[in-house]
């Protein structure tokens, strides 16, 4: 099978437009794999493409793929492998796959998937209408995964579908080299997007009806511009007029400064919330993860966040069985998280990535150890965050109104300002709205409440 490397052309791609071709796009992994594929959308709509919610009938079915542990790897091979039948059924059907995944393993999906027609790392999406122009010309694999130092799609914006929230992407790639990480590969490097592009699209988002705003990075106080840091930036998105939220994701404990704490403090509709991931709770490991702070640093800096934002809610991401963690170094992951209370927890078996530095460390831990740290570290976060939960009974939280709640239409459900999902019985609220609720019960990690918008839920209260 020839693999053909795409030369850059300007060919005008509207000259093959279709209109009746439809596309249908599936990401997987994190919300820069979202806000990627909203890119693609758009990339794809210009070329006449429109988007279907059936799989079954799309001229075009993309899979945004991530390889971040070995499971979301298998995910996507399985997935792809229940599209074959589709591909013999209508041969003219373009199957594609892009992001993480596609950098990494473009050899192995040309060779056990050759009905994948094309294959494109996070960096090419530039080129989809030129792909898509060169695919009606030739039937040959489409493959371009190279990773570039500049590319960050500032001209392009993404064609987002009807929500509360408008992910923006502020910067791409990874230069903290963790050990266990393989997003340094299949990103590549650091770049940061200029202030003026990122308001710019914060104020389209909001013109366009959006009031929550999250800004994106692997690290996103590591964003710098001639024009300002990440603080500035933050400030900038927080002065644009309608925006009712601003949430951000992921800063590194590392790059954490005062400034950001000043500006979060600052602004009301700047969120009380950070996502600040841990990894371990043992000086030692965090050394061999490269994580570039120590125990001490990381619960300090937790003291410092609230010191200065004191119903700061905080969550983080936790890592257990890394290449010789043991059980005196997972137990001071669980020490680690009593400690620092926080709020809610996102836990993971480490999953060797080839490629990596960790996965040629010894003393790999065995599946069944890992299995169980997991299930010891979930029981006590889940505790924690059930208490965490239950403190806030009594108390009145901003919700702002997201979608109809999955268990009944008569509620709705939202997050509070320290991002804790909240259902309350609906009144004349709507969605985006952001109503004040009186937190009557917490369950798992989900509160309960009654908006105090509604006369009798205020007399009730009373
Ligand atoms: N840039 C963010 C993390 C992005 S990846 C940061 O620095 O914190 C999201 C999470 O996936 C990581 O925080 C980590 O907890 C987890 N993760 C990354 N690589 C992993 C691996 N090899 N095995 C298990 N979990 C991993
Ligand atoms: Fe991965 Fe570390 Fe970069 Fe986060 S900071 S994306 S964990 S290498
Ligand atoms: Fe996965 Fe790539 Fe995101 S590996 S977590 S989709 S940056």
């Amino acid at each position: 099978m020839n693999n053909t490397y795409i030369a850059n052309n300007d060919q005008n791609t509207k000259d093959t437009l279709m209109s009746n071709k439809t596309y249908f796009i599936e990401t997987y992994g994190c919300q820069m794999n979202v806000y990627d594929s909203e890119l693609v959308a758009t990339q794809l709509e210009k070329t006449g493409y429109k988007a279907t919610k059936d799989i079954e009938s799309a001229s075009l079915i993309f899979l945004n793929t991530c390889a971040i542990r070995e499971k979301a790897q298998e995910t996507v091979h399985n997935r792809l492998n229940s599209l074959e039948y589709l591909k013999k059924r209508n041969p003219d059907l373009l199957i594609g796959v892009l992001g993480c995944m596609a950098q990494n393993l473009k050899d192995d999906l040309l060779l056990n998937k050759p009905y994948v027609d094309v294959i494109l790392g996070p960096d090419s999406y530039r080129r989809i209408p030129e792909i898509i122009q060169n695919r009606v010309h030739s039937m040959d694999h489409l493959v371009d995964t190279k990773l570039s130092k500049f590319e960050i799609y500032d001209d392009l914006f993404p064609s987002r579908k009807d929500g509360v929230n408008a992910w923006i992407s502020i910067m791409r790639g990874c230069d903290k080299f963790c050990t266990f990480c393989i997003v340094p590969f299949t990103r590549g490097r650091e770049r940061s997007r200029p202030v003026d592009s990122i308001v710019t699209e914060a104020k389209k988002a909001v013109k366009n009806g959006f009031v929550e705003i999250t800004l994106l990075g692997q690290n996103v106080n590591s964003y710098t511009t001639p024009n300002g840091d990440f603080s500035d930036l933050l400030e900038q998105v927080a002065k644009i007029e309608g925006i009712k939220r601003i949430r951000y994701t992921s800063p590194h404990p590392r790059d954490f400064d005062d400034k950001l704490l000043n500006v979060m403090s600052k602004y009301q509709n700047i969120c009380n919330y950070i996502h600040l991931p841990l990894q371990a709770g043992s000086s030692t490991v965090l050394k061999r993860m490269n994580r570039t702070y120590n125990r001490e640093e990381f619960i300090n800096l937790v003291k410092k966040i609230r010191y200065y934002l004191p119903n700061c809610s905080i969550s983080t991401d936790i890592i257990v069985g890394f290449p010789g963690e043991t059980e005196d170094d997972f137990l001071e992951t669980i020490e680690m998280v009593k400690i620092n209370k926080f709020n809610s927890a996102y836990m993971f078996k480490y999953s060797s990535r080839p490629g990596t530095k960790a996965a040629e460390y010894e003393n790999q831990i065995d599946e069944e150890s890992k299995q169980e740290r997991l299930e010891r570290l979930i029981k006590t976060q889940s505790e924690i965050t059930l208490l965490q939960n239950k403190k806030k009974i009594g108390s009145i939280e901003y919700v702002l109104i997201e979608k109809e709640s999955k268990k009944s239409k008569n509620f709705w459900s939202g997050r509070t300002d320290g991002n804790t999902w909240t259902v309350i019985k609906k009144n004349n609220e709507k969605i985006k709205d952001v109503v004040p609720v009186l937190i009557t019960d917490a369950k798992g990690v989900t509160l309960f409440g009654k908006s105090l918008n509604h006369k009798e839920t205020i007399y009730e209260a009373n």
